[in-house]
């Protein structure tokens, strides 16, 4: 074989393996290593009774909570609001994505009696099947509270919703720039979330401050999904 022909078939080798590794790199997660259990979520409705205006008005950060369950309806529609898919065609999401890359990855904590019909415990929203994986049983509200220096909502919501982003995603196209994009949508997803929890008459706050490295350690997340938001969320007290 003449060196040139070498030359080419290293180039396509090189090539072949690092398309098949951003291919890797870019899946969402889909199958968690010891997924319990799969949850198939119901629908969600894409239309309400509360207008935008109306939604955005009457947004306000909730910290105290009712002992009330979330129903399943309700919750599945919270994780629609913050990542569900609203194109099936070309898989394209209620929040917008730099290069539709979708870097964030949703994690629920969900406490005892915290949602009509689920066992407390670790989960994980699959937006593309609308589903949740149940991977980790246990009521983990105090252990994330601490990650958050003790802050009361997270021991008091039936449901704190965890926002990650996955770096290397977006940076496999966009560079250093990617940092910065992945923290964009978090917002992008967490405003989602307070005006979806208001047209539910549910309450919600978003939590930044805690410790990264803990919530690593007590959701024994993959090491590449940092959090990015922690977002409490359940029916108002008074
Ligand atoms: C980046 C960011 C981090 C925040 N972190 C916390 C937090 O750790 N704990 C908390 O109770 N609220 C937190 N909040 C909510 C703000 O305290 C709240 O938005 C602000 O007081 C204004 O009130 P409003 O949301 O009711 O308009 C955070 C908000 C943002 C945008």
């Amino acid at each position: 074989m003449s060196k040139i022909m070498k030359v080419i078939q290293l180039v396509v080798l090189i090539s072949l393996l690092g398309a098949v590794f951003l291919f890797i790199q870019n899946q969402p997660v889909e199958n968690f290593n010891s997924v319990e259990q799969v949850i198939v979520l119901p629908d969600p409705e894409t239309t309400g009774n509360l207008s935008v205006e109306e939604a955005i008005n009457k947004r306000r950060s909730i910290r105290n909570f009712q002992e009330k369950p979330l129903t399943l309806k309700e919750l599945a529609q919270l994780l629609w609001a913050a990542q569900g898919i609203t194109d099936k065609k070309n898989d394209l999401r209620t929040v917008p994505s730099a290069g539709a890359i979708y870097p964030l990855e949703i994690y629920i904590v969900i406490g005892e009696d915290g949602v009509n019909g689920l066992t407390s415990g670790f989960y994980h929203f699959n937006p593309i099947r609308n589903e949740l994986d149940y991977i980790r049983k246990g009521d983990m509200r105090l252990n994330l509270s601490n990650t958050a220096y003790g802050q009361e909502s997270i021991k008091k919501a039936p449901v704190t919703i965890i926002i990650t982003g996955v770096y290397s995603r977006t940076q496999n196209r966009y560079g250093d720039r990617g940092i910065q994009y992945v923290h964009m949508e978090a917002g992008h997803s967490g405003q989602n979330l307070y005006l979806q929890a208001e047209a539910l008459e549910l309450g919600t706050v978003v939590i930044g401050s805690f410790s990264n490295e803990d919530v690593q350690t007590v959701l024994k997340l993959p090491n590449d999904h940092t959090p990015l938001y922690l977002v409490p969320v359940g029916h108002p007290a008074n």
